[in-house]
């Protein structure tokens, strides 16, 4: 099935070249869709750099086109460009604005589509559906622009969004990819593993889902690598601050913000329970269950005496705690 991959990815990068020509040489494409990436802060060469795009709000201007070059209709749908109805045909991200998703070899593998306006009623964000070269579970978006960037630096940080990712660069800091919006996978984090085995998570100042978060952030523990967190001000994400700020600005609040997870979730739970003894017990297992999730002994003996510090708990339960969740595990 190696030709019908290469298929798949012949015509998403037709498609990538296409939505790219459209927003910087065409009338309709400046006027709407490079005006509200200008909105938005991007410059000219932020633009080029992530290959954002556009598509017209033309039922199927562009599968039009791409037939007409030759391209299938076959690829056309497994790739979720194109919708097939009966005899009709459908561009999928008809009147959105552009993200191509990349892969760590800079392959174009699917697309996130963006509405121009702010209906509630239509979804934000549009994704290409998975095929086979597109799995959702196993790309970062930004990987192919970050990676050097993260190996030099030696620290990843995620972010939730694709124009959280477009606005580091733009201010410098390079060294960041998104999960884009879905929880984070074991396949994602071996993806930053092989380049760093340090990880600064970057929550939207919202904290919306924060809990449910921070779940999933023991499968970076997992790994063995090290995890800090960063939160912003209320209503703002990692987009709208660095937009707001220098690099110098940006680079100085994350240094001083990004706290160990550890840390950071035995102080939110304790904020979070220290007037209720029954939470207070679900929260003690359930922050020794993330220290479990890290395969450094000596780690785990450090964390639990910080842990102990911080929700004012005897080291003593905490260890036994561990040794039961240990003896589940083995
Ligand atoms: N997302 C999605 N579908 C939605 C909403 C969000 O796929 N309907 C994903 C997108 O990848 C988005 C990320 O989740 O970038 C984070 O969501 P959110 O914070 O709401 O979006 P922003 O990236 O901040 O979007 P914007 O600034 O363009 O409003
Ligand atoms: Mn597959
Ligand atoms: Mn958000
Ligand atoms: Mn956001
Ligand atoms: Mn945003």
């Amino acid at each position: 099935q190696a030709n019908e991959r290469e298929s798949l990815y012949l015509v998403s990068e037709y498609a990538s070249s296409y939505f790219q020509k459209i927003l910087h040489n065409t009338d309709k494409g400046k006027s709407i869709g490079l005006s509200y990436f200008k909105e938005r802060g991007f410059t000219d060469e932020t633009i080029k750099k992530f290959a954002l795009g556009y598509s017209l709000d033309e039922w199927q201007a562009f599968t039009d086109e791409a037939l007409k070059q030759a391209y299938k209709l076959e690829f056309l749908e497994k790739t979720g460009l194109t919708i097939v109805k009966g005899e009709k045909r459908f561009d999928r991200f008809k009147g959105r604005v552009m993200f191509p998703i990349q892969s760590m070899s800079g392959r174009v593998l699917g697309f996130g589509g963006r509405i121009l306006t702010n209906d509630k009623k239509a979804a934000k964000y549009l994704n290409s559906p998975e095929s086979d070269i597109y799995h959702k579970s196993k790309v970062l978006y930004g990987i192919y622009q970050a990676k050097q960037s993260i190996a030099k630096e030696d620290n990843c940080y995620l972010v939730e969004g694709y124009t959280d990712v477009i606005q580091f660069h733009q201010t410098g800091v390079h060294n960041v990819v998104s999960s884009s919006g879905t929880a984070l996978t074991p396949e994602q984090i071996r993806l930053i593993n092989r380049l760093t085995k340090n990880i600064t998570v970057l929550f939207d100042g919202d904290a919306a889902g924060l809990r449910a978060s921070l779940r999933g952030i023991d499968l970076i523990l997992e790994q063995g690598m090290n995890v800090k967190i960063c939160t912003f001000p209320a209503g703002e994400d990692p987009d709208s601050f660095a937009k707001q700020n220098t690099f110098e600005e940006l680079t100085a609040y994350l240094t001083e913000n990004a706290q160990d997870f550890i840390q950071f979730k035995a102080s939110v739970l304790y904020e979070e329970s220290k007037n209720d003894p029954i939470k207070k017990a679900e929260t003690i297992r359930d922050i020794v269950n993330s220290i479990a999730k890290i395969p450094d002994r000596i780690k785990k003996e450090i964390y639990i005496q910080e842990c102990s510090r911080i929700m004012d708990i005897s080291e003593q339960v905490l260890f036994t705690t561990l040794a039961q969740i240990d003896k589940k595990d083995f």
